[in-house]
C-alpha cells in the first residue's frame, strides 16, 4: 500500500505530481478533514511554523521533509521525543540564493528601485541626472555564516575586487579574513551580508550593539532568516540613516512584514524568494520527495538534519 503523506503549504502545489509518483498525497490547504494519524511523512516549506499540536496529533509520523535548507520552523526537541526524522534540501538551492544575495547587494548599491521611480515619475526629464550611487569595487564585505551559501556568494562577489571576511562559530580553512568578534567585523566592513542559519542560536545576532558599530555608509543584506536581525533596531537605523541601506529577502513576520518598512526609501524589499526559480524549486521538490522515498527504502533520508 502507498504511504500517505501530507503537504502543508500551497508553495508545494505545482509539485504534487512529483510526490504522487510514489505516495498517496493530501494537502493541508484544501483538505477539510484531516485524519492526522494517517500520515507517515509531512512535507513543509521552510517557513511553515509547525503547530505544537501536530507533533502529538501526527501519531504515526516518521519523517518531516523540509522543502528548503533552513529548518528553524521544526521543533527538533519534539522530533527527538517522538522519534521523527527531519530532512532538508541543501545544495540544490545554493547558487540561486547566493545569486539573490549578490543581486540585492548590487541593487541597493546602485539604488536600483529609486532609479526606476526616477524614470517613471519623469524626474529624469524634470530634474536631470539622478543622485550618484555606490560602486561595489574594492569594498569590504563581511559575511555572517560562511556555509555553502556564504561561500558561493563570496566566490561571486570576489569578481568585484572586494575584500572578503567572515564571522562564524569557527575559523575555516579558507583564505578569507576571519573575525571571531562580530562587533569588530561590523566596524570593519562596507557590507554586512547575512547567510547563517536562523533559529534560537542566531536570534537577534545583529543587535542594536552591532548596528552601533556599522559605518554610516554601510549596507546590510539578509538572505537568511528575519529573526537573525533585531528588526526594530534595524528600522530605527534605517530611519535615522545611521546605516546607508538594507536589502532584505527575509523578515520577522512573513508575509505580514512590519509596516515601518514601507515608509523607507533606503531599502530593497524582496518577498522571501531566494530559491524561487523554476529550476531550483523543481530540484528542491524532487529532493524533498527523494528524502522520504529513501527513508522508506533504506531507513535514511538523503539529507537528514537530526537523530
Ligand atoms: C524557501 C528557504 O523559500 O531554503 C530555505 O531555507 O527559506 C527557501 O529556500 C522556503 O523553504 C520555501 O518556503
Amino acid at each position: 500500500m502507498r504511504k500517505k503523506i501530507l503537504l502543508t503549504d500551497i508553495i508545494l502545489k505545482s509539485y504534487i505530481p512529483i510526490f504522487k509518483i510514489f505516495f498517496s498525497v493530501d494537502t493541508l490547504w484544501n483538505k477539510k478533514k484531516i485524519i492526522y494519524s494517517d500520515y507517515e511523512a509531512l512535507v513543509v516549506s521552510g517557513v511553515f511554523k509547525i503547530p505544537q499540536q501536530f507533533y502529538e496529533k501526527l501519531s504515526n509520523l516518521k519523517i518531516i521533509s523540509v522543502f528548503g535548507v533552513g529548518f528553524d520552523n521544526v521543533n527538533l526537541n519534539e522530533c527527538k521525543k517522538n522519534n521523527i526524522l527531519v530532512a532538508n534540501t541543501p545544495g540544490v538551492l545554493t547558487r540561486d540564493v547566493a545569486d539573490l544575495a549578490l543581486t540585492l547587494l548590487l541593487s541597493i548599491s546602485r539604488n536600483l528601485f529609486n532609479a526606476q521611480k526616477y524614470v517613471i515619475s519623469k524626474n529624469w526629464e524634470k530634474k536631470g541626472p539622478m543622485q550618484l550611487t555606490d560602486s561595489v569595487y574594492n569594498k569590504k564585505i563581511g559575511i555572517v555564516g560562511l556555509g555553502k551559501i556564504g561561500k558561493e556568494f563570496a566566490k561571486k562577489v570576489k569578481v568585484f575586487s572586494t575584500e572578503i571576511c567572515y564571522f562564524g562559530p569557527s575559523k575555516k580553512n579558507i583564505n578569507y579574513k576571519y573575525f571571531n568578534n562580530l562587533k569588530k567585523m561590523a566596524k570593519f566592513v562596507d557590507y554586512l551580508v547575512i547567510t547563517c542559519p536562523g533559529g534560537p542560536k542566531t536570534n537577534n545576532l545583529i543587535s542594536a550593539e552591532i548596528f552601533k558599530e556599522m559605518k554610516k555608509s554601510a549596507y546590510l543584506i539578509n538572505v537568511s532568516r528575519g529573526n537573525v536581525i533585531d528588526e526594530e533596531a534595524m528600522l530605527k537605523c534605517l530611519k535615522n540613516k545611521t546605516i546607508k541601506g538594507a536589502a532584505l529577502d527575509v523578515y520577522n513576520n512573513e508575509p505580514k512584514i512590519n509596516q515601518k518598512f514601507r515608509k523607507l526609501n533606503n531599502v530593497i524589499l524582496h518577498p522571501h524568494h531566494g530559491s524561487g526559480t523554476y529550476e531550483t524549486r523543481k530540484l528542491m521538490a524532487e529532493l524533498s520527495c527523494n528524502n522520504i522515498q529513501n527513508y522508506f527504502k533504506t531507513g535514511k533520508p538523503l539529507h537528514k538534519v537530526n537523530l
